[in-house]
C-alpha cells in the first residue's frame, strides 16, 4: 500500500492542484502515492447541511461541529487507519523537514483543513489530532498548509524525486544547513564571474568551498539553525565517547 492522503476541507476543488503537477503530479499517476480530497459537508446531519454553528461563549466567526467533523474523520481513516490525524492551524507544532521525514515514512496522513473561527476542541482531544502550523502567519484556510505539507512529505517519498534532484545535500537536508550557491552557463554575466573554484574541476576543493558556504550562510541568516548544527555535531561525540565512530 503506497503512501496515502486524505484531505477533508470544504473546499476539495482545491486538491490536487499543485500537487498535479511536476515530480509530485508524476508520483501521483505511477501510484507512489494516493490522494483524496473529502468535502467535509458531505457529513452534515441535518438537512440544512450545517457544518458549523457559532461560538458558545460568544465572539466572532464560526466553529466547524464536532459531530460532523468526527464522522469525517472517520469515514476518511476506515480503509487506512493506522495514519495520523492532522489539524493545520497557525497554533499548532511548527512544520520543520524533522517532522516531514517522519511523516513522510509513515503510512500518510488525515489532514482536517479549518475555515472559520477554528474547529470544535472536543474533536481534536477525541480523535487525538497532531496540531500542525507552517508558519507564523495566518491563512484564510488550511487547504494552502495541507498541499505545503503534502509537498514537502511526497518529495521524500522513494522514487517521486529522480537521482538529479536528490534531497541528500539540499537545505535543512541531514546536516541541517541551509544550501550553498549554484551557478550555470554563463561562467561571466552581467560583469559578474561564477566562483573560480568551480571551473578548477578540483573535486575536493569544490566539496570544501560548498561545506563553507552552507556554513557562513547558516551562521549568517539562521544563527538558531546553526546552534542546533553545533549542539548536534558536539553532542554525538560526546555521547559515543569514541569521536572517530561519531
Ligand atoms: N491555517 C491558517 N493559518 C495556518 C498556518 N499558518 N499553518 C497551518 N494552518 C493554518
Amino acid at each position: 500500500m503506497s503512501w496515502r492522503a486524505d484531505v477533508l476541507t470544504l473546499f476539495p476543488e482545491m486538491f490536487p492542484g499543485p500537487l498535479g503537477l511536476s515530480l509530485a503530479g508524476r508520483g501521483l499517476r505511477e501510484g507512489l502515492w494516493s490522494l483524496a480530497a473529502h468535502d467535509i459537508r458531505e457529513h452534515a446531519k441535518d438537512r440544512h447541511r450545517s457544518v458549523d454553528g457559532t461560538p458558545f461563549g460568544g465572539g466572532a466567526g464560526m466553529v466547524l461541529r464536532p459531530d460532523v467533523v468526527d464522522a469525517a474523520v472517520g469515514a476518511a481513516l476506515a480503509e487506512m487507519p493506522d495514519r495520523p490525524v492532522i489539524y493545520l492551524t497557525p497554533r499548532g507544532r511548527l512544520l520543520d523537514q524533522a517532522l516531514v521525514r517522519e511523516l513522510a515514512a509513515g503510512p500518510g496522513a488525515v489532514l482536517l483543513c479549518g475555515r472559520y473561527e477554528g474547529v470544535d476542541q472536543r474533536v481534536i482531544e477525541a480523535r487525538g489530532m497532531l496540531e500542525i502550523s507552517i508558519g507564523d502567519y495566518v491563512l484564510s484556510g488550511g487547504e494552502l498548509a495541507a498541499l505545503t505539507l503534502l509537498d514537502a512529505c511526497v518529495r521524500l517519498l522513494p522514487g517521486v524525486m529522480g537521482a538529479a534532484e536528490s534531497a541528500a545535500e539540499e537545505s535543512h537536508g541531514a546536516e541541517g544547513l541551509l544550501e550553498y550557491p549554484h551557478y550555470t552557463r554563463p561562467a561571466e554575466w552581467a560583469g559578474r564571474a561564477v566562483p573560480e573554484v568551480l571551473l578548477s574541476g578540483h573535486h575536493a576543493a569544490i566539496a570544501a568551498w560548498r561545506r563553507a558556504e552552507s556554513e557562513n550562510i547558516t551562521k549568517e541568516r539562521r544563527p538558531d539553525l546553526w546552534a542546533r548544527h553545533e549542539t548536534q555535531r558536539g553532542g554525538a561525540g560526546a555521547i559515543a565517547g569514541h569521536p572517530a565512530a561519531a
